[in-house]
């Protein structure tokens, strides 16, 4: 007996799309994007074509892209601050471009795109180059024209990514965020060698664990299927649980039509929780443990005005229990590398969401891969 496969199928490995391949191969992507840049247990880009004392000068760092990358932009600022104590500014491409923005002196733009073709972020580099400011690309099509204009370029090793919502070149670009992070955080003495090692290590640990959430697809996929006839939903998160759920909120509108809306928790009760009642959807992300009691007051609030609860907390958390209908659980890990954990099941819902829903998953309408239009 022979199996005929045709060509698409064969390219999608076995998988039903392009997106489910592409989720799965997001441990490699992270993988193959960390290793190289670390030698003898510590942080070596060389690409960057940064000395030093060149990290130590940087005053300030404009991050600037378009969707999901943006998304990586949002999370960045609370990582590189954290870790490396340079101030980050981050812009969509399309306001930063028009804006006339102040750059002050030794600023660093970076630009973060997986296509590196997206017109509003190449528009932004040369902007930027035009106005004498050193600029990193963070790419992921090698020679694409963001990676050829850059000033220097960190690829993402996350190959080649064919659905148009993007997934594991997110999960690269947070990785690229993660190791600059730890190597300027180092070089400026914002952390010990003891902590870099410390962070290095969990580093490491990220693919391992993301495969453990891909092990567990199963309660995504029953979860999504209750909630596929959903009419809205809101992501509420704090801290770095607020970028997450900008990504997770992006992810189901595009490739589900659902209407989805992030919203910083703390800002729910200035308007939109007048638009909580029942049948509403909140996924409500904590990972971040210090912020998880004030994130659990938010959930409370939309609870008592109608709205179902999903939990999305890290193992351990259980008391996310008493107020969430159903709870996702990923496993532990530092809390500035969360996101990169946290977004697994929201991506995950987001596909199983749009297959239940009979819906084009690698091709949603009215988008392109790369948007290289104003
Ligand atoms: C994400 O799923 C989107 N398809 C979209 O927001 C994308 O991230 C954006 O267009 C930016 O593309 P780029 O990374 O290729 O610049």
């Amino acid at each position: 007996r022979t199996v005929e496969w045709d060509a698409k199928s064969a390219e999608k490995g076995g998988f039903e799309h392009f997106m489910l391949k592409e989720i799965y191969e997001q441990p490699k992507a992270v993988a193959d994007t960390i290793h190289p840049r670390i030698k003898d247990g510590k942080i070596v880009i060389e690409e960057l074509g940064l000395s030093d004392e060149d990290i130590r000068k940087i005053s300030r760092i404009q991050m600037v892209a378009c969707g999901s990358a943006y998304h990586v932009c949002a999370a960045a600022k609370y990582v590189l601050e954290k870790l490396s104590g340079i101030p980050v500014d981050i812009d969509l491409a399309s306001e930063f471009r028009y804006r006339n923005p102040i750059l002050s002196e030794h600023t660093l733009v970076v630009i973060v795109s997986q296509s590196g073709e997206t017109a509003d972020s190449l528009a932004a580099l040369r902007e930027s180059k035009k106005r004498g400011f050193p600029v990193l690309g963070i790419v992921n099509v090698v020679g694409s024209s963001i990676a050829r204009e850059a000033d220097s370029v960190f690829y993402t090793w996350a190959g080649p990514e064919i659905s148009v919502a993007t997934t594991k070149a997110y999960s690269t670009q947070l990785a690229a965020i993660y190791l600059i992070g730890i190597l300027f955080g180092e070089v400026r003495e914002c952390i010990s060698r003891e902590e870099a090692d410390h962070y290095i290590q969990e580093l490491l640990k990220l693919p391992e664990k993301i495969q453990r959430i891909l092990d567990e697809k199963e309660r995504i996929q029953w979860l999504a299927n209750k909630f596929s006839h959903t009419k809205d939903v809101f992501f509420i998160g704090r801290g770095l649980d607020y970028a997450i759920s900008m990504e997770g909120s992006l992810k189901l509108k595009e490739i589900s039509y659902i209407h989805s809306e992030a919203y910083a928790a703390g800002e729910l009760k200035h308007g939109t929780i007048s638009l909580v009642e029942n049948g509403v959807l909140v996924v409500g992300v904590a990972t971040q443990q210090e912020l998880f009691e004030k994130e659990i007051s938010n959930l409370v609030e939309v609870k008592s005005r109608g709205a179902s609860v999903l939990g999305l907390t890290s193992y351990g958390s259980y008391s996310m229990e008493d107020t969430a209908d159903f709870t996702i659980y990923v496993p532990r890990t530092e809390s500035c590398f969360a996101t990169s954990l946290a977004v697994i099941p929201l991506q995950l819902l987001a596909y199983y969401i749009s297959v239940a829903r009979g819906l084009d998953v690698d091709k949603p309408r009215n988008l392109a891969k790369s948007v290289t239009v104003e």
